[in-house]
């Protein structure tokens, strides 16, 4: 249903998003070796690579680097090669998986079934040039890839030389930091290693009023639901067209909550998700979180602020640094920067913030 909070994984459960699938499935099927989906948080990115790698056929891995960094507090090349090479093993026969693996160095399959130890020594450009030569396309997905900077390995560089040299090997790249995802990948700076790579980006928006409001009619029409039209309206006015609260709020109102109880409910749900999220960079400096609460409490000028900022903290502040902390919190999409100044993208961030 239109309702189900996961990410989605099949195309009757998304709302639209025609577009962007049709791209991005066109560039599964043509072979495009490198393609960028990007967005901010919540916005579906998940559920689009869910749906168009099941349409595809084609095989794939789907890796979420997030994970990985929680479980090391760094994304080792022997873990991401390990979830690679699980994911090989899970689409194709055991006999050319033993053949693919054989030799390499670090890598060896574990007893009768299908696990897989893979150590230190581990040479990705070894795994990824093995599973090029077995002649069949692969596609390996890494969702929230901004997390790839966490290593001592040069991800960005491995990317790159895969563009370049394999047939088969292709990556789809998804991140909700944005900026940060293309910092590390620097598609457009002369200097990087991906520089100038052919490649497909895909940006997903907030939906506009309209399809939030046809979202949460088509969805309570499919769980029957009859909702008055003026709940509709102001659930659209406090949640905007981030996808991923509209569901949220559909779906509290599936599970039989009143109007007011489902807003009350997610906004305070989504504090908490949302500070606890924010916390990585709080305790980078607490300044960043004093800007999110200026920017949210209407001013929206650098100076402005900047001015607010100082007065919370009592001092006055570095400007180079000062625009150090708004150019991050555009980074990681926390702020978007427009020509009247900085926004939260966001409502639910916003009033979190407030
Ligand atoms: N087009 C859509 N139609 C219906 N539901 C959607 C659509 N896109 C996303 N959703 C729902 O919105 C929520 C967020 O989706 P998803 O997890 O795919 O987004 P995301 O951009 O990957 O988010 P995050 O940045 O938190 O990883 C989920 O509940 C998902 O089911
Ligand atoms: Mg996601």
């Amino acid at each position: 249903m239109l309702f189900n909070p996961k990410p989605k994984t099949r195309r009757d459960e998304l709302y639209d998003r025609e577009e962007e699938l049709s791209i991005l499935e066109g560039s599964l099927k043509k072979g495009v070796p490198l393609i960028v989906l990007l967005g901010i948080r919540r916005l579906g990115k998940s559920s689009l690579l869910n749906v168009s790698l099941g349409e595809v056929p084609v095989k794939s891995v789907k890796i979420d680097a997030r994970k990985v960094y929680s479980a090391f507090g760094s994304v080792p090349g022997s873990a991401l090669a390990k979830l690679i090479l699980e994911g090989y093993i899970k689409t194709s026969p055991r006999e050319r998986v033993k053949d693919a693996l054989k030799g390499i160095k670090g890598v060896r399959l574990a007893g009768v079934g299908l696990e897989i130890r893979v150590d230190s020594s581990v040479n990705l450009f070894k795994v990824l040039e093995r599973i090029d030569s077995m002649g069949e396309r692969f596609v390996i997905a890494i969702d929230e890839a901004q997390y790839l900077r966490f290593s001592r390995s040069r991800y960005a560089e491995l990317i790159a030389w895969a563009v370049d040299e394999l047939q088969n090997v292709g990556f789809i790249l998804t991140g909700s930091e944005v900026g940060l995802l293309e910092d590390f990948l620097r598609l457009h700076d002369p200097e990087s290693a991906l520089f100038g790579r052919a490649h497909v980006e895909v940006k997903l928006r907030r939906f506009e009023r309209r399809q939030s409001l046809d979202f949460l009619r088509k969805g309570f029409e499919e769980i029957e639901l009859d909702i008055d039209e003026h709940e509709i309206e102001e659930a659209v006015d406090e949640l905007d067209g981030i996808v991923g609260w509209l569901t949220l709020y559909g779906y509290n109102r599936y599970l039989g909550l009143s109007h007011g109880e489902s807003l009350r409910k997610l906004k305070d749900d989504a504090r908490r998700l949302i500070l606890s999220e924010f916390s990585k960079l709080n305790e980078l400096s607490p300044r960043y979180g004093l800007a999110m609460r200026a920017v949210a409490n209407g001013r929206h000028r650098w100076k402005e602020i900047k001015e607010a900022v100082e007065l919370l903290e009592g001092k006055r502040l570095d400007d180079k640094n000062f625009s150090n902390v708004l150019n991050n919190l555009v980074r990681y999409g926390y702020l978007e920067k427009t020509i009247d100044g900085y926004f939260i993208p966001d409502p639910l961030i916003e009033l979190a913030f407030k």
